[in-house]
This record gives C-alpha cells, sequence and structure tokens, in this order.
C-alpha cells in the first residue's frame, strides 16, 4: 500500500498523468493518498474495479455529507451550500433529474445538431484564416466551439459569453473558496434573471423545455431549474474546450500519428476516443461510502472517501496494451474519461461530435498549423482542475 502520495498534483506533461503518480500505477487497483487538509482517502487505479465501484450505490456524490472529500481548499465552501443538481445528487433524485434530460441529449438529438456544429467549426476558421497567422487557438477556436453549441442548445444568449466564460473559469480554479463561491453566485444570479426573461419571452432551447414541461407543472421549483442549468452551462462548454485545445497539443506533439489522421480522416471517430481515453481530462472523480463495502479483499469503511483517477485508470496495462503509446488502432471505447454508472457523461455524445468535427476541419482548412512557441513553455492547467491548455499559441 502507498501511503505518501498526495493528490491532486499538477502533470508536468499536460497529456501525462503527473510522474509522482508512478507508485499509484504500481499498486493498482486500490491505494491510498493524502489530499490537502492532511487526510486520507482511497484511490481508485485499477480498470475493473472501478467500473464495479462507480456502479455501486453505497458511493455517494452528495458533497454535502461532512464526510466528502474535498480535492481543495477552495473547494471547501461546498459544505455549506446545497448540492450540485445531477452531480451531486443521488438516486432516486438523480434518476428524477437526469430523465428530465435525457432526450435532450441522446444520440439523434445530438446527430441533428452536426450541421450546425460544422457551421460553428467553419465560421470561427474563417475568422483564423481571414485574419492570418500567428493566433491563439483556445480564445479563437477551443473555446468558442462548445460555448457557441451549448448556448444554442440551451437557449442562452452567446452574447453574454465573456461573463459566464469568466464565471466558469473562477468557479472552476478560482483563486479562494469566497471567489468560488461568489462565482456561483453570479452564474444563477444570471440564469435566474434568463429564466425569468424566458417566461415572458420563451425561445426553443433546453431551457425553455424545462421551463414549459418542468417548472410550469411543478416539478421542479425555480432554484432547482438554475442549478440544473449552471451545470449545464459550466459542464457544457470547459470540459470540451480543454479536448480541443489539449488535443491539438497532442497530435502537434506526435506527428506521426497525426499524419496518419490527415491521411485518411475516417480514423477521426476512434481518434477522438483514445484522446479520451489518452488525456482523461476529469482526473479525479469524488465520492464517499454510506457502508462499508469489500473490495479485492480490502474493506472501504463507511465515511471513508473515495476518489477515482482517471488518469491513472485508463492506463492500466490490464485494461491496454501499451497504455502510454497513443494508437488510433486499439478499441479505447471502454475508457472512463465520462465515468461510468449513473453519473455517467449526460453530455458525452455532444462532446463526441464537436470534437470529432472540429479537430478534423481545423488540421483540412490549415494542415500546416504547428506550435509558434516552444512546447514545453507553453501553459497548462494545474492538477486540481479539469486538466487543458491555458493558451495554445499556433501559426500555420
Ligand atoms: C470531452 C468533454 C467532457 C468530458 C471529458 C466530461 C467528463 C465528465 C465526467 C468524468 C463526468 C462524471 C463525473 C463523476 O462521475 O464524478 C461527467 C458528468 C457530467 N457531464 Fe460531462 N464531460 C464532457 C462534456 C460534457 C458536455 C458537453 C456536457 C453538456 C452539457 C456535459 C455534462 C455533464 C453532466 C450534466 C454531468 C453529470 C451527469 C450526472 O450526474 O448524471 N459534459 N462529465
Amino acid at each position: 500500500m502507498t501511503e505518501a502520495v498526495a493528490f491532486p498534483q499538477d502533470r508536468t506533461c499536460p497529456y501525462h498523468p503527473p510522474a509522482a503518480y508512478d507508485p499509484l500505477r504500481e499498486a493498482r487497483p486500490l491505494s491510498r493518498v493524502t489530499l490537502y487538509d492532511g487526510r486520507s482517502v482511497w484511490i481508485v487505479t485499477g480498470h475493473a474495479a472501478a467500473r464495479r465501484l462507480l456502479a455501486d450505490q453505497r458511493l455517494s456524490t452528495d458533497s454535502t455529507r461532512e464526510a466528502f472529500p474535498l480535492p481543495s481548499e477552495r473547494f471547501a465552501t461546498v459544505r455549506s451550500r446545497r448540492r450540485a443538481a445531477l452531480l451531486g445528487v443521488d438516486d432516486p433524485e438523480h434518476n428524477v433529474q437526469r430523465r428530465m434530460l435525457i432526450p435532450s441529449f441522446s444520440l439523434k438529438r445530438t446527430a441533428d445538431l452536426r450541421p450546425r456544429i460544422q457551421r460553428t467549426v467553419d465560421g470561427l476558421l474563417d475568422a483564423m484564416a481571414e485574419q492570418g497567422p500567428p493566433a491563439e487557438l483556445v480564445s479563437a477556436f477551443a473555446l468558442p466551439v462548445p460555448s457557441i453549441v451549448i448556448c444554442d442548445l440551451l437557449g442562452v444568449p452567446y452574447a453574454d459569453h465573456d461573463f459566464f466564460e469568466a464565471q466558469s473559469r473562477r468557479l472552476l480554479r478560482g483563486p479562494t473558496a469566497e471567489d468560488t463561491e461568489d462565482a456561483r453566485d453570479r452564474l444563477e444570479g444570471y440564469l435566474g434573471d434568463l429564466v425569468e426573461r424566458k417566461r415572458d419571452k420563451p425561445g426553443d432551447g433546453v431551457l425553455d423545455d424545462l421551463i414549459e414541461q418542468q417548472l410550469a407543472q411543478g416539478r421542479i421549483d425555480k432554484q432547482e431549474l438554475i442549478e440544473l442549468a449552471t451545470i449545464l452551462l459550466v459542464a457544457g462548454h470547459e470540459t470540451t474546450a480543454n479536448m480541443i485545445s489539449l488535443g491539438t497539443y497532442t497530435l502537434l506533439r506526435h506527428p506521426e500519428q497525426l499524419a496518419e489522421l490527415k491521411a485518411d480522416p475516417s480514423l477521426m471517430a476512434t481518434a477522438v476516443e483514445e484522446l479520451l481515453r489518452f488525456l482523461s481530462i476529469a482526473d479525479g472523480m469524488l465520492r464517499v461510502a454510506t457502508e462499508d463495502i469489500d473490495v479485492e479483499g480490502t474493506t472501504i469503511r463507511a465515511d471513508d472517501g473515495v476518489i477515482f483517477s482517471t488518469s491513472v485508470i485508463n492506463r492500466d496495462t490490464a485494461a491496454y496494451a501499451e497504455p502510454d503509446t497513443l494508437d488510433w488502432h486499439r478499441s479505447a471505447r471502454h475508457h472512463l474519461a465520462f465515468g461510468f454508472g449513473i453519473h455517467q457523461c449526460l453530455g458525452q455524445n455532444l462532446a463526441r461530435a464537436e470534437m470529432e468535427i472540429a479537430l478534423r476541419t481545423l488540421f483540412e482548412r490549415l494542415p500546416g498549423l504547428r506550435l509558434a512557441a516552444p512546447a514545453e513553455e507553453i501553459p497548462f492547467k494545474p492538477g486540481d482542475t479539469i486538466q487543458g491548455m491555458l493558451e495554445l499559441p499556433v501559426t500555420w
């Protein structure tokens, strides 16, 4: 058993798990890590054990539980707050919320959005090409693609994107707990006003459907609707933006694999799965045990904190041969980059479509795309948030 590894830690290379996690990789499927406050918790690192445990209802995502593990000090205030909708709610309540949203994020609804996603991507690349090189790819492309698409889907005015993108950034990686809390208040205030405006003048987004079918029928109250809107808006743009920026950086750092992809764009769908596995940007799913659970000859006790390290799980040699190699020809589909079980990512179909269209079109339109700064000097995000590039200077 490894006792001393601190979690989370910053990556040294933006697309590999931190070298400091190596002892965890050797101690699969379960070991111990120490959190920022000195608390020792379980960390799940084996692929098979992770799938079993993520499907186990004795692990809760309710962050208001006293024993819920917190990855850094700035999340400490979530304890004094209502739980986040969906992700912070256990069944059966979770199931009620999730069922309201499933039709809006189905494969069919996502497939219908593809032409709109393609138009968005084309428009942003037209603007980049018109302006000419160099460009900063996060602000010019990786962030606006999912941001425009989620606004369209939800019925949020994209004209307000500077505001909600800034609040989402503070919510996910603000410097202090107060800052994180303030960002949440502002976002909820903004979405509350939007709900009122929509009551007077309905549109055709997912939020309008929720107002008509759930709020007006008394199935949810306004606060619950605002919390659902908050998670959809934040999760809907930040995560995919990181996959597009880090995915591009990773491809530019793997010229052989990139050349293969350019020669055969039909590989893109499997390449997206492999990138999801390889990059594992949501590294550290949090749970607390509500009862004792026997696993692999060990007992997780009630109130123990349990963390799932997707970056380590998705490189389990029992699940993937040569897991540290980026390989378009493996079947990476059963990776856990979108989680597993009842909280498995609601937006995964949408995220896949956005990544596929964005990456394919980017390299088709700008085949000479390359980094405009030394690779080692380009800044990326710290370990206690969703992984991705802080900026990505490119030229072509
Ligand atoms: C590549 C991009 C994305 C990644 C890597 C990702 C990753 C994840 C992961 C790992 C979880 C499970 C967390 C846990 O169990 O603790 C999750 C849940 C969730 N994701 Fe995503 N996500 C992405 C894109 C999106 C998009 C585009 C949306 C759109 C709305 C979205 C909405 C959600 C929601 C609502 C949940 C909570 C589901 C529930 O609790 O039932 N995600 N995501």
